[in-house]
C-alpha cells in the first residue's frame, strides 16, 4: 500500500519485533469487524475476501455465534477430558449427524484434525485391516497443504514447507492430484488410507475432474482402504455444499473439519467417522487438552445449527454463481483462468501484470481484502453473508486495479 498511518506503523513494527516472521501479511491492522467489513486502527474499511481462509465463513462475529459464546463465558469454559461436560455430547451428537457418521474425535486447529487422522488411520490399519506394525503406508495428493506439523510436511511437495525440517515421518506416497490411475497403482496391501482435498485449496483451488473423486471412492472401497477427506477449507458450505465432496455425491469414511466450525472465534477441529473406524481409539490413546472444551463445544454446537438449516450452503451456490460470472467476465483483461465453485474462486492472473502480492496491495488500497496463493493466483472466498451489490463493488475494484496494471 501507499500510505501508512501512524497506528498502522506502530502495530506493525511492534508485531515485526516481537512476533517470529513465520507470516508476510499485507499492511492491514484490523481493530474491528463485523459481517463481512474488517475497519483498521486508522478507521478504514475493508470488504474481507479472505475471511481467514474460510475460518469466517458465518461472517465475523455473526450473532448467533456470539450470543452462544457470551452464554458459555459465563457458565463453563474448561474442564479437560478428565471430566464430562455438559456442552461435549450435544455438539458432538449434531456433527455426528450432519456428517451422516457415528462418532467425534474433537481437536483443536486444522493440522490438528489431521493428524488425528493420520494417526486413526495407521491404528485401524493395524488393528482392523491387520497391516503388520509400523508397515502401513497413507497415500496423498501432490501440492496437497494439510498444516505444518512435522508429519505434515513429510509429505508436503512444496519445498519451503519442507526445507530445513527434517528428518521427516515415513509412511506416505503422493501422487498427481486428478489421476485416480496413479493412485491405483500406488495402492498396495498395507496402505491404510488415502488423504485428499476434494478441492486443493491452498494450491489455487484446483479443482478435480469430475470422475476423480467417485473413482477414489471406488478405489478405497475396493482395496479395504479408509478414503479421508480434509474438508477444513472446502467444507461447511464454502463451495454451495456442506462438504466438497456432495457435489459428486461422494462419502468419505473420514471427514477432516475445522476452520468455520468453531465459528470465527475459537479453534475447533475434529475427524468424524462411523464407529468401526474412531471406535479403534482407546483411552489413553490420543487426546488434547483443549479438544472438546465447553467453550469450543457450544460453539460447534451452533455452527452445526447454522448449517443444518441449509441457508448458508444456498447463499453460497447462489451468490458464488454470481462471483464466478463477475471475474470470469475478466478473463482476457488481465486475467488468465478462473476456477472453483460457491463463494471460493482462485483466480490466476496474467503474470505481466504484476505478482499476486502485488495485485493484492493495490486491492487494499481500495478497500478489499485477498490473498495470494502462489505467485499469480488470488483467492477470492468472502464471508458467506456478503450480498449481491457486495460481490459486484468487489469485481468492480479487482476490474479497476487489472486495468490500471495493463496501462502502467
Ligand atoms: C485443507 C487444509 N487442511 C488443513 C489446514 C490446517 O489448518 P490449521 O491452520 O488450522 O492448522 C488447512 C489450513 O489452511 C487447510 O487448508
Amino acid at each position: 500500500m501507499t500510505i501508512l498511518a501512524d497506528l498502522t506503523d506502530t502495530a506493525i513494527d511492534l508485531v515485526e519485533r516481537h512476533a517470529a516472521h513465520n507470516y508476510s501479511p499485507l499492511p492491514v491492522v484490523a481493530a474491528s469487524a463485523e459481517g463481512v467489513w474488517i475497519t483498521d486502527v486508522d478507521g478504514r474499511r475493508y470488504l474481507d475476501c479472505l475471511a481467514a481462509y474460510s475460518a469466517v465463513n458465518f461472517g465475523h462475529r455473526h450473532p448467533e455465534i456470539v450470543a452462544t459464546a457470551h452464554a458459555q463465558l459465563d457458565t463453563v469454559t474448561l474442564v479437560s477430558r478428565a471430566f464430562h461436560s455438559d456442552r461435549l455430547g450435544p455438539f458432538c451428537a449434531a456433527l455426528a449427524e450432519l456428517c451422516a457418521k457415528d462418532m467425534v474425535l474433537p481437536m483443536n486447529s486444522g493440522a490438528e484434525a489431521v493428524e488425528s487422522g493420520l494417526k486413526v488411520a495407521r491404528k485401524w490399519g493395524t488393528d482392523v485391516k491387520g497391516v503388520p506394525a509400523g508397515q502401513a503406508n497413507i497415500i496423498v495428493a501432490d501440492n496437497n497443504f494439510h498444516g505444518r506439523t512435522i508429519s505434515i510436511v513429510s509429505f508436503s511437495s512444496d519445498p519451503v514447507a519442507r526445507g530445513g525440517f527434517g528428518p521427516f515421518t515415513p509412511g506416505f506416497r503422493s501422487v498427481p492430484f486428478g489421476d485416480a490411475a496413479a493412485l491405483a497403482r500406488a495402492i498396495d496391501e498395507h496402505t491404510v488410507a488415502v488423504l485428499l482435498e476434494p478441492i486443493q485449496g491452498e494450491a489455487g483451488i484446483i479443482v478435480p475432474p469430475d470422475d476423480y473423486l467417485p473413482a477414489v471412492r471406488a478405489l478405497c472401497s475396493e482395496h479395504n482402504v479408509l478414503m479421508i477427506a480434509d474438508e477444513i477449507q472446502s467444507g461447511l458450505a464454502r463451495t454451495g455444499y456442506t462438504f466438497a465432496c456432495d457435489r459428486w455425491g461422494v462419502v468419505p469414511d473420514v471427514y477432516l473439519l475445522g476452520k468455520a466450525l468453531g465459528g470465527g472465534v475459537v479453534p475447533l477441529s475434529a475427524v468424524v467417522a462411523d464407529a468401526d473406524v474412531l471406535g479403534v481409539l482407546n483411552p489413553g490413546e490420543h487426546g488434547s487438552t483443549f479438544g472438546g472444551n465447553p467453550l469450543a463445544a457450544a460453539i460447534g454446537a451452533t455452527v452445526v445449527g447454522l448449517l443444518a438449516r441449509g441457508e448458508f450452503q444456498a447463499r453460497s451456490a447462489e451468490l458464488g454463481t454470481h462471483l464466478h460470472e463477475g471475474l470470469g467476465a475478466l478473463i482476457g483483461g488481465g486475467v488468465t483462468a478462473v476456477r472453483g465453485f460457491g463463494l471460493w474462486a482462485g483466480v490466476d492472473i496474467d503474470p505481466q501484470l504484476g505478482t499476486g502480492k502485488q495485485i493484492s496491495l493495490r486491492l487494499a488500497d481500495r478497500g478489499v481484502l485477498v490473498k495470494d496463493t502462489h505467485d499469480w493466483t488470488l483467492r477470492f472466498a468472502p464471508p458467506l453473508v456478503i450480498t449481491a451489490a457486495e460481490i459486484e463493488w468487489v469485481v468492480a475494484q479487482f476490474a479497476a486495479v487489472l486495468r490500471e496494471a495493463i496501462l502502467s
